[in-house]
């Protein structure tokens, strides 16, 4: 080695060391894009805590690094989407964006990703979209598609001996989709929609939908309701009557996060979801106890999604050293990881969204317990996804 090829390597390996100790110093920017406003307040909440409580068993860093908070209040709304992810991305150049609840929101959030290349984790947002034709590198889902939460149900249902379904929903992304997945489960074991009723999102007027289910008699309706919203569904139907002769069913979310409010409507109620509440391994019961240590509350589907999209992101950034910009290597590792989550581990699959077992779950006074495994490792068909 030549006098002067030896002095250059010293340097580059002492700016290399001094580079990355700098940037170990450095805080990764987290941002938060989530409802805190709206009937899924309560949501956005649950996976911020989530997220927190994962960071703090960690010790406070992941990949070695601290980790400093921004947030947003998206209000579930898609016309301010794009400013509110251009907040964080532009304003705050913040290093990973961690959204959202509503999937109409979030699909104006990966399209601002896969634009400018900002990590994104949805810990929510089902949009099939997003882990379908919208796919891309940077972008990963620690929660579900809606498809995937809703299909099996459509099976459950035909398995109880239905034959006609009405379903009603909110007109968007999600109702949308979790109303074709349900279709699909049901129609290929036998079973008819016969009606698919809407009303907007979050309107929670009722009524006038009910009567037409009083008068049409279904074997069964399958709904995809949300938050405060759900809480506000589930005992209209109690009220009305109908839930003595017409079984409600639907996505775990009509019933995870809400059984206080609902209390006696939601008895009984049968629905599909990737968690449950007690599961009984080691694994969830650590989690749940440090939740309602920490929070003074139950942990709840969404908690457990935020928790998880903390544990991605601290898979990548321990195989990149912290460097978020080892583009490759932080993806490669999540995409290669199992993530040891309360509702059982899980993998990704190539369209970045979990493979993971969805349960049948009863409620059971403050409970969504669970029945069985309906779909064993279900993966989305992440139909469109082109990677
Ligand atoms: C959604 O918009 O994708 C969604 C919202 C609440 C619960 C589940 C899905």
């Amino acid at each position: 080695m030549s006098k002067q090829w030896a002095i250059w390597s010293a340097i580059a390996l002492a700016a290399a060391a001094s580079g990355s100790s700098a940037m170990a110093q450095e805080k990764i920017k987290v941002g938060f894009m989530l409802p805190f406003s709206g009937t899924y307040a309560a949501l956005g909440v649950a996976i911020e805590n989530g997220f927190r409580m994962q960071v703090a068993e960690q010790g406070g860093k992941l990949g070695g690094r601290e980790i400093e908070y921004f947030k947003v209040d998206d209000e579930s709304d898609p016309a301010k989407a794009t400013d509110n992810v251009n907040r964080l991305i532009k304003r705050d150049k913040v290093d990973v964006i961690v959204g959202t609840v509503h999937s109409g929101v979030a699909m104006a959030m990966a399209k601002a990703a896969k634009e400018s290349g900002t990590v994104l984790i949805v810990p929510n947002a089902g949009a099939d979209a997003v882990t379908g034709p919208m796919c891309a590198p940077n972008i990963f889902r620690s929660s579900f598609s809606n498809w995937q939460t809703a299909y099996p149900m459509g099976l459950v249902a035909a398995k109880e001996g239905k034959k006609t379904a009405m379903t009603i929903t909110w007109k968007y992304a999600a109702g949308e989709e979790a109303v074709n997945g349900m279709k699909e489960g049901f129609e290929k074991s036998g079973g008819k929609v016969t009606k698919q009723l809407t009303l907007p999102f979050p309107n929670v007027e009722f009524q006038a939908l009910l009567t037409e289910i009083a008068a049409a008699k279904p074997d069964a309706v399958f709904s995809f309701f949300a938050g405060a919203g759900a809480v506000k569904f589930v005992k209209d139907y109690h009220a009305s009557g109908l839930s003595k002769t017409i079984p409600l069913y639907g996505p775990g979310f009509l019933t995870d996060g809400t059984l206080d409010a609902q209390g006696e409507a939601a008895q009984g109620m049968l629905t599909t979801l990737h968690y449950a509440d007690e599961l009984g391994t080691a694994r969830d019961q650590a989690f749940r106890t440090n939740y309602a240590k920490n929070y003074k509350l139950q942990p709840d589907v969404y908690a457990v999604q935020g928790y998880d999209a903390a544990q991605m992101l601290a898979v990548g950034l321990k195989a990149a050293g912290g460097d978020i910009g080892k583009k490759d290597v932080f993806r490669t590792a999540i995409e290669k990881a199992t993530i040891a989550s309360p509702r059982g581990d899980f993998t990704l699959s190539k369209a970045h969204n979990p493979v993971q077992d969805i349960y049948l779950r009863k409620v059971d006074g403050k409970e969504n317990k669970k029945i069985s495994v309906a779909v064993k490792a279900l993966a989305d068909p992440a139909r469109g996804c082109r990677m």
